[in-house]
Parts: C-alpha cells; sequence; structure tokens
C-alpha cells in the first residue's frame, strides 16, 4: 500500500524564490535564510518520496475570485510554473501523479469531502517556493507532486478543524492505494504576514512558536482557533497556516520532530520550517 512517511509546514515567500532564481542567496540579507534551511535540504535530499503531495494556495493567479473552489485536487500530468506578471519562474515542470491523485479524489468525496478537480492547473509561488525550500535548484524535480489548492485568500475560508480533518482523510485514502509509493505532505504558507492595511507587517514570533510547538504535541490545539484567531494573532495572510493542519492531520498522533527553523523577517513575513516524521 501507499504509505505518508513525512510532513513538512514551510512558508512559501515569493522573494525567496526570487533570490535563488536570481543568484542573490549569497547577500547578506538572505545568507542566514539560506543557511538556516541547509538542514531541511539535506534531509529531504535523503528522503525523497515517490509523490507529495503539496498543499498550497494559488494567488488569485490561476483562479479569479469569481471562481473559486475551498478545496481543489490536481489530477493532471504535469503543471506548468505560473506567470505571476513577470514570466514563469525558471523551474522544472511539476509531474503530477493522477493515479494517485484520482483515487485520493474519488476516494475523498466518496466519504463526504466534496473537492474540485483540475485537469489542468499553472501553479503559483505558494507551490513552487516550497519545491525550492526543500530540492534547491534540480533540473527536475525529485518528486512527482500532487497540488491540493485551498482557498485561504476569500471569504469563506474552511475552518482549521476541517483542513485536519481532511488530513486525516487523506491518509485514508493514501493508505487505501494499492501500489507501494511513499508519500510525502506539505503544509504551505504562513506563518505571520500581513502585506496591506492599516497593521501591514504584523509579526508574532509567540504565536508562530506556540502554533509549531501544537503541530508536535497537541495538534488538536491548532484545530480550535478561530478565523479570527488567526487574523488578529498572525495577521491577515497568517491565516495560511490552515493548511500546515492538513499536513498535520495526515500524519500519526505521535510524530517525530526532525527540524525546526524560524526566521524574522523574510520579506514581509516571519519563515517557518518545521519537519515531522511519522511514527506509524
Ligand atoms: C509574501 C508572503 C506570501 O505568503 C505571499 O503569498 C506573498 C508575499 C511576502 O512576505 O512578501
Ligand atoms: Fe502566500
Amino acid at each position: 500500500m501507499a504509505r505518508i512517511i513525512a510532513g513538512m509546514g514551510t512558508s512559501h515567500v515569493p522573494g525567496l524564490g526570487a533570490a535563488m532564481d536570481n543568484g542573490k542567496t549569497g547577500e547578506p540579507y538572505w545568507q542566514p535564510l539560506f543557511k538556516g534551511l541547509e538542514p531541511v535540504r539535506a534531509w529531504h535530499k535523503d528522503n525523497i518520496p515517490d509523490v507529495t503531495i503539496i498543499v498550497y494556495n494559488d494567488h488569485a493567479t490561476s483562479y479569479s475570485l469569481d471562481n473559486y473552489s475551498t478545496f481543489t485536487m490536481g489530477v493532471a500530468e504535469e503543471f506548468m510554473p505560473a506567470d505571476e506578471g513577470w514570466g514563469p519562474r525558471q523551474v522544472p515542470m511539476v509531474m503530477g501523479h493522477p493515479e494517485l491523485a484520482w483515487h485520493i479524489t474519488e476516494n475523498l468525496i466518496l466519504n463526504e469531502f466534496d473537492m474540485a478537480v483540475a485537469g489542468s492547473l499553472d501553479v503559483d509561488h505558494g507551490l513552487t517556493v516550497p519545491l525550492s525550500v526543500a530540492y534547491d535548484q534540480p533540473d527536475v524535480w525529485p518528486t512527482k507532486v500532487i497540488p491540493l489548492c485551498v482557498n485561504v485568500i476569500q471569504y469563506p475560508q474552511p475552518t482549521p478543524l476541517r483542513c485536519y480533518k481532511l488530513g486525516q482523510a487523506i491518509r485514508r485514502a493514501v493508505e487505501s492505494f494499492p501500489e507501494d509509493l511513499s508519500v510525502g505532505i506539505w503544509g504551505t504558507g504562513g506563518m505571520s504576514h500581513q502585506l496591506g492595511g492599516e497593521r501591514a507587517g504584523v509579526l508574532n514570533p509567540e504565536f508562530d512558536t506556540a502554533f509549531m510547538n501544537n503541530l508536535v504535541s497537541d495538534p488538536a490545539a491548532n484545530t480550535r482557533l478561530t478565523h479570527t484567531d488567526f487574523i488578529r494573532e498572525a495577521g491577515c495572510e497568517g491565516i495560511e497556516m490552515i493548511m500546515w493542519n492538513v499536513m498535520r492531520g495526515a500524519l500519526s498522533d505521535n510524530v517525530n520532530e526532525i527540524y525546526r527553523f524560524y526566521h524574522i523577517p523574510v520579506s514581509a513575513t516571519a519563515y517557518g520550517a518545521i519537519i515531522l516524521e511519522n511514527t506509524d
């Protein structure tokens, strides 16, 4: 059967991708961030799953705000890096896994998670920056990818609890796939940040640290947070962290924390990364 081996949470700050794409990672501003990512990359080098489910959000790039689904599974053979206004990132094409993606989709819908399905989807920084975080600059991404796009940008967003339950359902779906595949799952976005409005620039290390601590030892606590808690404590875009709950829901109750890294600021964002290994 297929098995979920580990999960990662990571911010998806577009400036991080731009720093890599433009050869600026050695600059003083970026050096501490990329130093902190070295153990992330070392772990990923030794633990490449056959398929990675990347839970991410589109930033009104491929979907306009008048055509938005709560949860969308990407079932295509391949996904193009999106043009976000200055040409697509020069990173490899993202290769999908249609068989597993359709299996998960069918299983979720028959178990009352009414997924939207995308047979064609350009993926923006929300998905490609986490790939760059994990794998640096390869010619080909070493894992196949199933994009799972979550609406975090337009009211009404799914609740943090619903996201966690979706992760639990994904795990059951993966484990009912007959082929022996290793599967990773990433929750992306966050941590605290607000890009516009009166509170632009909000960062909250206490909230972010508590959220990461809960991911390890009390994931249910993160499901009791409300949208208002996220917006008040972590800024409007801090709500992206609900996608980390999908990742956590897909893991075992007890997890091994492999690595954690937190750095403030990266662009307007508190950068956080955590790798959690399944124990059963
Ligand atoms: C930034 C962070 C994001 O999550 C995003 O989607 C866009 C920009 C930033 O900090 O610049
Ligand atoms: Fe974002």
